[in-house]
């Protein structure tokens, strides 16, 4: 397997490390998850194209290591879109940042996100993206905070593919972040509180 930046420990000694109170998710354990999740896809899409939606910024680490995990022909594009502020709190407001490259009529596309959180983004992306005459739309979201969702409106918003149920904290790491910083980390951990009340 190809070195990864987590494979020197050392990197991560003091400096980001020492603002995460825990790591919730490390690098191994994401690596494994996201093999399998491609190993579904694999499974799932043989016979097709499918198109792998990034939503930018915060999927960038996992779209290359998903897509480098799809034994397929497959081709990628990106959107970028804003739901947040620059603090922890979904704004509700879905601003379409970048838009795709090419029409999407039908192919088979998978949104691949980071987070979901509220559901507000990937509702509003999943509605805005079956308009323009995909053949399906499913989605791949590397961390689900249900708990977030029980007994609210956007309850039943889920992803045909999830990589981990995350807790009802503010997490950053391997491609989530806090004011567009930590992004960089191999892992997954939660904020310290102090760092963003
Ligand atoms: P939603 O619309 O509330 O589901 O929010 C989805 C977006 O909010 C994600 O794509 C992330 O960019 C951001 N987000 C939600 N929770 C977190 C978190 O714990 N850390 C970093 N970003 C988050």
């Amino acid at each position: 397997m190809t070195e990864r930046p987590n494979d020197h420990a050392e990197i991560w000694e003091g400096g980001l490390r020492a603002d995460l109170r825990e790591i919730l998710f490390d690098t191994p354990t994401i690596h494994s998850r996201v093999i399998e999740i491609g190993r579904a896809i694999t499974r799932d899409y043989v016979g097709k194209v499918p198109l792998l939606l990034g939503i930018l910024k915060g999927s960038y680490p996992f779209m290359a290591d998903l897509t480098r995990a799809i034994n397929l022909e497959l081709t990628v594009d990106f959107m970028a879109v804003s739901s947040y502020g620059a603090g922890t709190k979904s704004s509700g407001v879905v601003r379409i940042l970048k838009d795709l490259d090419r029409a999407i009529e039908g192919r088979h596309v998978i949104i691949v996100e980071d987070i979901i959180d509220t559901g507000l983004t990937l509702h509003y992306l999943r509605e805005n993206l079956r308009g323009r005459g995909p053949a399906s739309v499913e989605i791949a979201a590397l961390l689900d905070k249900k708990a977030v969702r029980k007994g609210k409106e956007l309850e039943d918003m889920r992803a045909r593919y999830v990589g981990f149920e995350c807790p009802d904290e503010f997490v950053v790491g391997y491609g989530l972040d806090y004011k567009g910083r930590y992004r960089n980390l191999p892992f997954i951990g939660a904020l310290r509180p102090e760092i963003y009340s």
